[in-house]
């Protein structure tokens, strides 16, 4: 059974004079993965609590299958949350934290019992269930927190940066557990988190907030390959893109402190605009293109990330392969129209459709 449509409109909510979410319309399609990714502080919490019921909000509504929830008692809601600093009770064991919940709903001590086994199985819990919380790694709480959640079987689960507190290692591995349990119990599923290399990987759907408002909604692949604006180009992505002030004009783009790239779009005035392209995406040692720098590169084993610069501005790359560049050398680095995002200076705002296409 999937889980339902999540729909959110005109979503407000103040702190006092300040507004923290803004007028906020989402989609949550029925039983996809969605990422709501955003620096600290931006809303991503006050949003989740929204949906749960747990914060009361100031305008607007959150529907949940078709259903207006937005005054429903959060119990009612069909939603099982995990939060970020687990919140398990450390004087219970594993079973008891996993059951408590179905306890006070009154569920008959077989059924609970048979949930808690099928949590405790589906997260690897099973050996652990007669621990208490301070016998287990964090790795291994938050999987508790998680079993939680799910032994509830609501239709509905959110996440509140439930991988914040792991080590890097940790976070890779729930991770993929996380994504192979959504696909296998199909609820719809909420995750909040700052951390965009989560959003890239959990993601059907990433939202991108900016200070309480959606910068864009889209697959990852779109929001990496044609990001519809500077703040979501800046944002996603590591090490970032290159974003290049440029003049457009006719069928040319000039790049300051660099040389001409043509484009297949013409101008009819001189346009200042934002060339982005990703460090990948640039060419090294091109037979045509604008002669760059080298001023540093960070090995990382697997790649290196190059340091260069076209006139005052910085332009990095990635190199794979043997290494051939070294600081103080001069390379031609060719920048290929069909990778380049195009945006306009002035507000911001991606510039048409032509360029960027995301691959399937
Ligand atoms: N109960 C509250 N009272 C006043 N301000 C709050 C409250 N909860 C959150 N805020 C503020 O609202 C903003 C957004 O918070 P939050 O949704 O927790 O952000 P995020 O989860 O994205 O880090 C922050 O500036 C935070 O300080
Ligand atoms: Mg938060």
């Amino acid at each position: 059974m999937t889980g339902p449509a999540i729909q959110v409109r005109g979503l407000s909510k103040r702190f006092g004079s300040r507004t923290v979410i803004d007028r906020l319309d989402i989609d949550f399609a029925a039983g996809q993965f969605t990422v709501v990714l955003g620096s600290s502080g931006c809303g991503k919490s006050t949003l989740l609590r929204a949906i749960a019921g747990l914060e009361t909000v100031d305008e607007g509504t959150v529907s949940i299958g078709g259903n207006d929830m937005t005054r429903v008692p959060p119990q009612s809601r069909g939603c099982a949350m995990v939060f970020q600093n687990y919140a398990l009770y450390p004087h219970m064991t594993v079973r008891e934290n996993i059951g408590y919940a179905l306890k006070l709903q009154g569920l008959a001590r077989h059924e609970r019992m048979r949930r808690i086994d099928e949590a405790a199985e589906l997260l690897g819990l099973a050996e652990m269930l007669d621990r208490k919380p301070a016998q287990l790694s964090g790795g291994q709480r938050q999987r508790v927190a998680i079993g939680r959640a799910i032994a509830r079987r609501q239709r509905v689960l959110l996440f509140d940066e439930p991988l914040s507190n792991l080590d890097a290692k940790l976070r890779h591995d729930m991770r993929v557990e996380l994504r192979r349990l959504h696909d296998e119990i199909g609820a719809t599923t909420i995750f909040v988190t700052h951390d965009q290399v989560e959003a890239m990987t959990l993601a059907d759907q990433v939202v991108l907030l900016n200070q309480g408002r959606v910068e864009q909604a889209d697959t990852p692949a779109t929001l990496y390959h044609r990001p519809r604006n500077l703040f979501t180009a800046g944002f996603v992505g590591t090490p970032p893109m290159n974003l290049l002030d440029a003049t457009h004009e006719g069928d040319r783009l000039s790049v300051e402190g660099g040389g001409e790239v043509r484009l297949d779009r013409r101008t009819a005035n001189a346009t200042p605009v934002v060339l982005g392209i990703r460090p990948e995406a640039v060419l090294l040692h091109a037979t045509t293109g604008m002669d760059a720098t080298v001023e540093a590169q960070e090995d990382l084993g697997s790649h290196r990330v190059i340091y260069a610069r076209l006139g005052k501005q910085r332009l990095l790359v990635t190199e794979h392969g043997p290494r051939t560049l070294r600081p103080g050398q001069t390379v031609r680095v060719g920048l290929p129209p069909q990778a380049i995002s195009l945006f306009e200076k002035a507000s911001g705002e991606r510039i048409g459709h032509a360029t960027g296409d995301v691959p399937a």
